[in-house]
């Protein structure tokens, strides 16, 4: 039985652990470019243990940022910095991972700290967002997209397609589409935002075709002997939860024979207002369901903070990895603190040996 510590094989690539960091924004970067923080913050959470780091949200486009501080992989010089942070996350033990994007209707927002809302559109850091279809997210991103043209629907799956190449080109051993979140491919999917009435709008077969399309143009130029993955929002929690799921599956369904190697099961974040029921891994029974329907292996994030209740999603075959986001923010040595929990024997190994030496005979004076 496989268990958080357990290693765990995808195509050519094994993690040391079912322990993965999920992508998460910094918000910190000039221009899309990484810089002193995100060379800090990479090397010290893979520095933690952990099997899988994934870099956070990099768009494929300037217009696909969420802020105007996420990073960026739309030119040569933005991979070649990115080039350092897969080569720190590999140094450190770890797979080198990130999610390549595109906000849609969610871009030119402000940094959470300052509000997270859309920026005003007569600032000047502000753009012109773009989605399936002239419809605004709501609540705190009024902005109204404009929908996109048959070129620039081209455009942008061209700009995952030379996005993708040059994660591979830096380093990259997995990549994750971000499908997710409300922003532009999972709005392509779903009818809250894509009201198209021409061949990527309207039937389910149609609001597919740019996750289809996007997928396939990218597994074109990825390697076949590396996992290809995505994070997509199955459910939204507005009621319709049922009708949602069992399409969202059927979608992944077709996403695996395109050559999807596993999901990262989410929420989707279309809309506003829905009733999402927070609480410690709440999403693992809907991971689970999609696991055993697509047969194929899933992860996924929201409170599994706890070693614990990681532990027991993977042994009770709910996830294949175990995603662990903030509870990393808090303590970068989280797989440390897990195999303390868990029993595991020589616990602080888990750590390089510069760290591990020293705390393998350390009693810490919190230990009681
Ligand atoms: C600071 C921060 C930034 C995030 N950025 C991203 C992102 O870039 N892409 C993404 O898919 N999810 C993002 N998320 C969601 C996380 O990947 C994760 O799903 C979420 O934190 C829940 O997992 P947790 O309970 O382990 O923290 C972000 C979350 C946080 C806290």
């Amino acid at each position: 039985m496989a268990d958080l510590f357990s290693s765990f094989q995808l195509k050519d690539v094994t993690l040391k652990n079912r322990i993965a960091i999920p992508p998460m924004c910094q918000y910190m970067a000039d221009d899309g470019l990484v810089n002193d923080w995100h060379r800090a913050h990479y090397a010290n959470l893979a520095r933690g243990g952990s099997g899988l780091v994934i870099v956070e949200a990099t768009a494929v486009a300037p217009d696909g940022r969420i802020t105007p501080h996420c990073l960026g992989i739309w030119n040569d010089a933005q991979a070649e910095r990115l080039r350092e942070i897969a080569a720190a996350i590999k140094a450190a033990g770890a797979v080198p991972g990130i999610q390549i994007a595109h906000a849609g209707r969610k871009a030119s927002a402000n940094v959470p700290w300052e509000g997270d809302d859309h920026i005003s559109a007569d600032d000047a850091r502000a753009w012109q967002p773009i989605g399936p279809s002239a419809i605004a997210f709501g609540g705190g991103l009024p902005r109204v997209p404009t929908e996109m043209t048959i070129d620039d629907i081209k455009r942008v799956k061209s700009e995952f397609v030379a996005a993708t190449r040059r994660a591979r080109e830096a380093g990259f051993e997995w990549l994750e589409l971000h499908f997710a979140h409300g922003y532009l491919a999972q709005s392509f999917t779903s009818p809250h935002a894509n009201l198209r009435t021409d061949e990527y709008g309207g039937s389910y077969e149609n609001r597919a075709r740019f996750t289809h399309e996007t997928l396939s143009a990218v597994r074109d130029v990825w390697p076949e002997s590396l996992p290809l993955t995505a994070r997509f929002g199955v459910v939204e929690f507005d009621g319709k939860d049922e009708d949602t799921l069992s399409e969202s599956i059927q979608l992944v369904k077709e996403w695996r024979k395109l050559g999807l190697d596993m999901l990262s099961v989410s929420v989707g974040f279309t809309i506003p207002d829905t009733n999402i029921p927070w609480g410690p891994a709440f999403m693992a029974p809907i991971a689970q369901r999609v696991r055993n329907e697509v047969q194929m292996p899933v992860s996924s994030a929201w409170g599994f903070g706890a070693p614990k209740l990681a532990d027991q999603a993977i042994r009770n075959e709910q996830l294949d990895l175990a995603m662990i986001g903030r509870a990393h923010l808090e303590n970068p040595n989280w797989p440390y603190q897990a195999a303390k929990e868990l029993g595991k024997k020589s616990p602080a190994w888990v750590l390089p040996p510069p760290y591990a030496h020293w705390l393998s005979r350390y009693k810490s004076p919190t230990a009681g």
